[in-house]
């Protein structure tokens, strides 16, 4: 599609955006806004990243987002490092900087504090600022302090939260067909402006377009647009991620029962979820949950109901089993090959999750560092993420990284699937087995039918689920670890 086709929306408002921050949710919300119609100036302060951008690299592995950025790259999204021009000509202002996890468990909101100041250095009309990084309760009245301490008139600005609940791997999608839009705002004025910029999601009217991204929206179906207060939609956020956190971490407890009872946790998640009070979702049971999220949102809910005086020490268990199933993974490794010291590992995944090519807090990085100092070596494999992980486990002796899986399994003494990306649950099993020196697989994403293991002559370890070995007859075969 030729720049003067691109698609308008008539019969919504164009508002100029600025979204400060053009990681992984800044960079998502500042094309999708242009899908949606609007002007858009992203800001960040990392050179390298602008330039980047301005020549069409996306920097992040996500679907639809190099065509979103080829459609409107430069034209309806301006890329630039200047947030003081970006403040004066746009009317909201969404900052999508970092909020990572300081030593004491907290939010760092060094980032939204520096960005707050210079954006207060050019604010000389009406402007809402926008919560789009997720942040603890409160946070709209620090933004707002530190706005009127630099001189900023109280009339000249609001504050909003718009959490974004996105998934790395599918923030598209994500964000053009939400479960729900959240907006907090303690002012009509700001709160309208809001449900503005998302009037054509919420009217229905983006769903009609023939070029759309597709989802789960549609025009009769379009999501809801839920009001709340500022700090409510704050809380919302902390408590969705910490009660997403939760529901892996149980699940992890049931599946670390079933393997105590020879049970099947497959099964056991199954018959939970389709109880409609439960639901099947994040009830898949694996190595703990990891990213650049739950682990620092569930730590910095922690933290400010602490702060609170309020005893929320089940969040404290949620983390505690969630870096419990880690060390269980890495038994479970050398209760399949013996000693660990000396034995080569071939490793299918490396990102937090498949479809992203993400490695912050990844426990496939976790487990490998855990195997790494107990004396293996190791060949991984990512389809996306091996060069970012090359940064933080730089290849050495024993650590190394293969074009493909094939090449990761040759002569391994076991194979490891860390990382849930779909091609991993289509290997050639045959080939598989031919290639590595023992025909072992620990699992910790549950990929595989272990009936279909044992029929390629496999010894097949996953989660909550019974050890099956080929060479002996499936009745007898199901052990314990
Ligand atoms: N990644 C997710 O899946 C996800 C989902 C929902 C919410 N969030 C939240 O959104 C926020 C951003 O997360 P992310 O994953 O996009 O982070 P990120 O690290 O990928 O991106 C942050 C960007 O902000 C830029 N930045 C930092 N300081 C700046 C400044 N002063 N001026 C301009 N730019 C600056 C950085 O250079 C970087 O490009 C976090 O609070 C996170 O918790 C993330």
């Amino acid at each position: 599609m030729s720049k003067d086709e691109l698609p308008n929306l008539l019969m919504s408002k164009p508002i100029p955006i600025a979204v400060v921050g053009s990681g992984y949710v800044g960079l998502v919300a500042a094309v999708c806004f242009a899908e949606m119609g609007h002007p858009v100036i992203c800001v960040d302060n990392d050179e390298r990243k602008v330039k980047a951008l301005r020549g069409g690299d996306t920097l992040i592995h996500e679907q639809h987002l190099p065509e979103l950025l080829g459609r409107y790259r430069n034209d309806r999204v301006r890329f630039t490092t200047d947030l003081g021009e970006a403040t004066r000509e746009c009317d909201a202002i969404f900052i999508a900087v970092g909020t990572p996890q300081s030593e004491t468990g907290d939010a760092d909101l060094s980032y939204v504090e520096a960005v707050t100041c210079e954006i207060a250095r050019s604010i000389t009309s009406y402007k809402v600022i926008v919560e789009k990084s997720t942040v603890p309760v409160y946070t709209n009245e620090w933004i707002s302090r530190a706005l009127e301490r630099n001189g900023v008139e109280r009339n000249l600005f609001d504050v909003v939260s718009n959490p974004e609940f996105l998934r790395e791997g599918t923030a598209v999608v994500d964000f053009l067909h939400p479960d729900r839009i959240v907006v907090g705002a303690d002012s009509e004025r700001a709160g309208a402006i809001l449900r503005d910029i998302y009037s054509p999601l919420t009217s229905g009217e983006y769903y009609q377009r023939p070029d759309g991204i597709a989802g789960c929206c549609s025009v009769s179906e379009p999501p809801p647009l839920l009001t709340t207060s500022t700090k409510s939609a704050e809380i919302i956020k902390h408590a969705s991620n910490a009660f997403l956190a939760l529901k892996i971490s149980f699940i992890n407890a049931v599946s670390n029962l079933c393997e105590a009872t020879n049970a099947n946790v497959e099964q056991v998640a199954r018959g939970m979820g389709l109880d409609t009070r439960i639901g099947p979702k994040f009830l898949r049971p694996g190595i703990g949950y990891g990213g650049s999220c739950f682990p620092k949102d569930v730590a910095a809910f922690r933290s400010v109901a602490e702060q609170l005086g309020i005893d929320f020490n089940l969040l404290k268990e949620v983390e505690k089993i969630n870096v419990q199933q880690k060390k269980r993974f890495v038994s479970k490794v050398r209760s399949a090959v013996w000693n660990l010291r000396g034995k080569k590992l071939a490793v299918l995944g490396l990102a937090f999750k498949g479809d992203t090519d993400d490695i912050r807090e990844s426990p496939a990085v976790d487990i490998i560092s855990m195997l790494l100092n107990e004396g293996c070596s190791i060949t991984a494999f990512d389809p996306a993420a091996v060069e970012r992980t090359r940064q933080i486990l730089p290849e050495g002796d024993n650590m190394r990284y293969a074009p493909d899986a094939y090449e990761a399994a040759k002569d391994a003494d076991a194979l490891l699937i860390l990382t849930d990306w779909a091609e991993f649950a289509e290997l050639d099993l045959r080939h598989l087995n031919q290639l590595l020196r023992y025909p072992i697989i620990i699992d910790g994403r549950n990929l595989y039918d272990p009936a279909v293991m044992i029929d390629h002559g496999f010894t097949y370890l996953s989660v909550g689920r019974p050890v099956v070995h080929p060479a002996r007859d499936m009745a007898s075969a199901s052990t314990n670890i």
